[in-house]
């Protein structure tokens, strides 16, 4: 019998990669809960919210394509289903994207890009740099060329964090605001956890949904622990007052000397910028260097930003995995599943996470677009199967 510590399914993380494989297990009809002692914080509070399967085409990444691709196709429904379920408005803005380049590199760059782009099937158009300051009026002179992607698009990661929430608390799910400590193991499978107040949280199947911590839960064996790291972001947050309204209608992004920026205007006037990119462990100092590149970077594009007032400025930390993919799935460790290691591309890829995380729970299978994401593709070994 269920009981507030038993379930069918626990979660262990409640950011929005957690919050949504929760919601969907508990729409499945699965008694359902969550470990985590804030729920809703995690790398979605910090990050911009591009939906940027064609902008952040990368070679070599053509099986990611696949699901991101899924993932952006889902996202009017996902997005209108959680707005009537919660009431809550997402700001999702169907706004599309401009790449940009400032010089002869950079522009080799996207051309190189708009290439991959059209071999993989993408929809992108190449802009002089004339048109693309047609577009977007406030774009620097310099601008040299660019591209237009109309199917990028963008949403508040926080309004979508707190919709998630409402929904899970909406289908019943049972938060548990505490830290999981250890894994419990009985029988050769995953059990439950014992979390940090030392209560013990039972589970027919344990769902390790923890970002760039994911890597350390104790009591997971060696082997089938995810292979995630930490890669920080330093983001900012300016506003776009009402005298410099309107400020940019599209998301707008350049590779500037090898790093890349972004900004991505909101419909409430917020203007976020971002992200550095460090390995720096579990560091999330926001630094004045890092304050110091992001808008060197971004006043090259857009001069204009520094007028604006500056009111945030924060760090995250990205779940990095050896082929820069996620982990969804069943383990070598029988009733643990994945479902971490999206990188740069959780919130994008939460739609499709919930969908594949639900089916999986339900019936044991990856669906087809989820299969080649299995944390087995890594070749860890099962622990029976290690010599001892
Ligand atoms: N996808 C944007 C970033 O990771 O910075």
């Amino acid at each position: 019998m269920s009981s507030p510590r038993t379930s069918d399914v626990l979660v262990i993380g409640g950011g929005i990669i957690g919050l949504v494989t929760a919601w969907r297990a508990a729409q499945r009809g699965f008694a359902t809960a969550v470990a985590d002692p804030a729920p809703g914080g995690g790398a979605a509070q910090v990050a911009a919210g591009m939906l940027a399967a064609v902008t952040e085409l990368h070679h070599g990444e053509q099986t990611l394509l696949g699901l991101n691709l899924a993932s952006a196709r889902r996202y009017p429904d996902f997005a209108a289903e959680l707005t009537e379920l919660t009431g809550h408005d997402l700001g999702y803005r169907r706004c599309g994207t401009l790449a940009v380049a400032l010089d002869s590199d950079d522009r080799a760059h996207l051309r190189e890009l708009h290439a991959l782009q059209a071999r993989s099937g993408l929809e992108s158009e190449w802009l002089s740099g004339r048109e693309c300051r047609r577009l977007e009026p406030l774009l620097a002179p310099g601008v040299r060329g660019g591209l237009r992607v109309d199917g990028d698009h963008q949403i508040d990661p926080r309004r979508l964090t707190a919709a998630l929430l409402a929904a899970c608390e909406r289908a019943g799910v049972v938060f548990h605001r505490v830290r999981a400590e250890r894994l419990s193991v009985a029988g050769g499978r995953a059990a439950g956890v014992v979390t940090r107040d030392g209560a013990t949280l039972a589970a027919g199947q344990v769902v390790l949904a923890g970002g760039s911590l994911s890597g350390r839960l104790a009591g997971v064996p060696r082997d089938v622990l995810p292979p995630v790291r930490p890669v920080k972001g330093q983001v900012l947050r300016l506003t776009v007052t009402p005298r410099y309204a309107p400020f940019l209608s599209r998301t707008v992004r350049a590779v500037v000397r090898g790093s890349q920026v972004y900004l991505v205007p909101r419909e409430n006037g917020e203007l976020v910028v971002g992200a550095t990119s460090e390995e720096l462990g579990w560091d999330t100092t926001v630094t004045a260097g890092g304050v110091y590149e992001l808008l060197r970077d971004a006043h090259e594009l857009v001069p204009g930003i520094t007028e604006l007032p500056l009111t945030e400025t924060r760090a995250g930390l990205r779940p990095g995995t050896p082929d820069n993919a996620p982990l969804l799935g069943p383990t070598q460790l029988p009733g643990l599943l994945l479902a971490t290691g999206h990188y740069r591309n959780g919130v994008l890829l939460t739609p499709v996470t919930g969908d594949a995380m639900a089916h999986v729970l339900a019936t044991g299978e990856l669906p087809d677009e989820a299969r080649p994401f299995t944390p087995r593709r890594f070749g860890a070994a099962a622990l029976s199967e290690q010599p001892v």
